[in-house]
């Protein structure tokens, strides 16, 4: 039976949740009670969100749905178990661009008289659920629209295979709202369960429990035990098949891509290993890496068990693992103990980078975590420099903006604050006082300010002595901010001297350069240099044909800069090619700054376009459109 729902004027725009929650929830279904997430000790409110989790709350989702390539669309049901307040007689979610057919009441079964709010063009559209006295579930049969802004259907050319068709997600910030019909806020935890019904010749997974073989008819059933918030609902579909590192380690990828990469993240069972001996145990089950086609609008995201990778990471060297140690990372700072909305972003990103850089120095030195802690500080000072004070701060206001937008300095400047202190307080006692925090914040979302009262609480005193509130509250980076010691830098930079001052390229003393030298060898040459003398680099290092996508990356943008032009044929196949927002942007950018460059840009666009992920697409329509 399908019902049309009734849109209803604009809704009333919500309370603010400040409220604590008091009653105990019960389990919603069996699969709930292991490790689902203790009430949250307070709910505050979400800017990006219309739900009113302090009235009734999601607990637990079961989807039904179909996945159909011809129509770009899932569709099917959404079950939703929910925990109510006392008083709480309404169940409102987030919504963008779903088609709702009909919402039941359960265990009643009675039709549900909902209403649908006015869209706003970031956050979507509310859908309120009047409840009855018995309600504790519902079921929203629905389908989600080709444009779904989580969603990428690929077309069989843009696999490695090029045989079948593609589909996969990114749900983080706000866009799991464009696939299911959820409280689409990071401080709403729910169990989950799926079954997926996909072309039989397709493997699916998800954020769950994962089938390591195909099926034989195409249903997939899953299962997520530990609570999770709605961001890091994840689904793939495509021709993928599995290599075991160990018995709780693996990687997914296209078959001609998989070798690849079993050979490039070998380590990752001992950066787990690693990072649980400091932080504490790995509550997740398996760790897993699926690897996409190169459309992938990140280098990675940590959804749960599952780390989705872009294939711009295989280097062939292991030179750009780091990004693996990230993503892991996130396994304790963002999925475990989690931003409480958008604006606390730096306590996921900028903890999560602070581990990365502690996981890469156990595992690969000193020396080498020191060049990444230095690429990074550079990046974010440059960073600064373009953004207003306001948005310097740790704890921005993002508030009607998109917070896929946010700015990046909470990565670097995060880190340098946890590092700072680290050096504060001594490595021994901070290791201890984040492994306790982890340990005592499982399964909830943080504030910003909560964790100043837990820090001033756990270790007093460091507080002020890092200046804690101009790191959090203040622009740039703080005067006592810590300044990363690269051995190997100085001798790059020795380098990038002698080059500028007549020394040919045949003639620098380069051997033994890992791909951050040459990163930073590259980033550090004048853009005064002429073309000729990139020639001259590029005939002795092959930078234009580089492998290595951040050493290609920062060469193609110094191109740019020094009206190099002979770089520009590898300009267009790296933006047709790949589409990852963290190498097309700054390209794109580079070369709307030289008039002569703009109809090259828009017309690389107009073709690319259409390959890019709605992530991407966003950000590029907005520095293309209209110039
Ligand atoms: N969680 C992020 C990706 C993200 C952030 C998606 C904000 C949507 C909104 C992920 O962990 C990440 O930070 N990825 C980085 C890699 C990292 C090594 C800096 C990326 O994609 O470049
Ligand atoms: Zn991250």
């Amino acid at each position: 039976m399908r019902r049309k729902v009734i849109a209803a004027l604009a809704l009333i725009v919500l309370a603010a949740c400040t409220k604590e929650s008091t009653q105990p929830s019960q389990p919603a279904t069996p699969a709930a009670a292991a490790t689902k997430a203790a009430p949250p000790a307070a709910l505050v409110r979400d800017p990006h969100s219309f739900s009113h989790p302090d009235e009734a709350r999601v607990e637990h989702l079961a989807l039904d749905l179909n996945v159909d390539f011809a129509k770009k669309q899932l569709s099917g049901t959404a079950t939703l178990n929910i925990h109510r307040e006392a008083n709480a007689n309404t169940l409102v979610l987030d919504t963008r661009d779903l088609d709702i057919r009909s919402v039941t009441l359960l265990p009643s079964n009675a039709a549900a008289q909902v209403t649908l709010g006015n869209a706003d063009a970031i956050m979507g559209r509310a859908l309120t659920i009047p409840l009855a006295a018995d309600t504790n579930a519902v079921r929203i049969d629905y389908s989600t629209n080709p444009s779904a802004g989580a969603l990428q259907w690929l077309e069989p050319p843009q696999t490695a295979g090029k045989k079948h068709p593609f589909l996969l997600s990114q749900s983080e910030a706000i866009l799991a709202r464009t696939w299911v019909p959820i409280q689409d806020s990071p401080s709403v935890r729910f169990t989950y369960e799926a079954t997926l019904h996909v072309p039989k010749e397709l493997l699916a997974v998800m954020s769950a429990e994962n089938p390591q073989q195909k099926s034989a008819d195409g249903v997939y059933h899953f299962k997520m035990p530990q609570a999770i918030p709605s961001y890091l609902l994840a689904i793939a579909v495509g021709d993928l098949e599995f290599h075991a590192f160990s018995d709780n380690s693996g990687v997914y990828a296209e078959p001609s891509v998989l070798p690849k990469a079993a050979h490039e993240f070998e380590d990752t069972p001992k950066m787990i290993a690693a990072t649980s001996e400091q932080y504490g145990p790995y509550r997740w089950g398996r760790y897993d890496l699926l690897v996409l086609p190169p459309s992938f609008p990140y280098g990675g995201m940590e959804n749960p068990r599952l780390t989705f990778l872009t294939p711009t990471v295989i280097a062939g060297d292991k030179s750009l693992v780091s990004l693996i140690a990230h993503e892991l990372a996130h396994s304790w700072s963002g999925n475990l103990v989690t931003n409480a909305t958008w604006n606390d972003f730096w306590l996921n990103e900028g903890f999560t980078t602070y581990i990365e850089h502690r996981i890469t120095e156990k595992l690969y030195g000193r020396d080498y975590s020191e060049m990444l802690w230095a690429l990074g500080r550079t990046e974010c000072e440059e960073e600064l420099a373009t953004l207003s004070p306001g948005d310097q701060h740790l704890y921005i206001n993002l508030a009607g903006r998109q917070p896929d937008d946010a700015p990046g300095i909470v990565y670097e400047k995060g880190a340098l604050f946890l590092r700072a202190m680290e050096e504060a307080a001594g490595r021994e006692q901070f290791d201890a006082f984040l492994r306790k925090y982890f340990e005592s914040h499982a399964f909830q979302s943080m504030t910003t300010q909560r964790f100043v009262a837990y820090l001033r609480e756990n270790l007093p005193g460091i507080y002020e002595k890092v200046s804690a509130d101009a790191w959090i509250n203040g622009p740039g980076l703080p005067p006592n901010a810590p300044k990363p010691q690269s051995q190997a830098f100085a001798k790059v930079e020795a380098q990038v001297k002698a080059f500028e001052s007549g020394t040919k390229a045949s003639e620098l003393k380069t051997e033994g350069w890992s791909s951050h030298e040459r990163v930073h060898f590259i980033q550090s040459l004048p853009p005064t240099l002429t073309p000729q003398r990139m020639a001259e680099l590029d005939a002795q290092f092959h930078f234009s044909d580089s492998g290595n996508s951040e050493v290609l990356s920062a060469w193609l943008e110094k191109s740019i800069d020094t009206r190099y032009k002979a770089a520009y044929p590898a300009i267009e196949r790296f933006l047709t090619t790949q589409g990852r927002r963290k190498f097309l942007t700054p390209l794109y950018k580079g070369l709307l700054a030289h008039p002569e460059d703009v109809a090259f840009a828009k017309q690389i666009y107009a073709k690319a376009r259409p390959t890019y992920h709605s992530v991407s697409q966003g950000t590029l329509d907005a520095l293309l459109n209209g110039k």
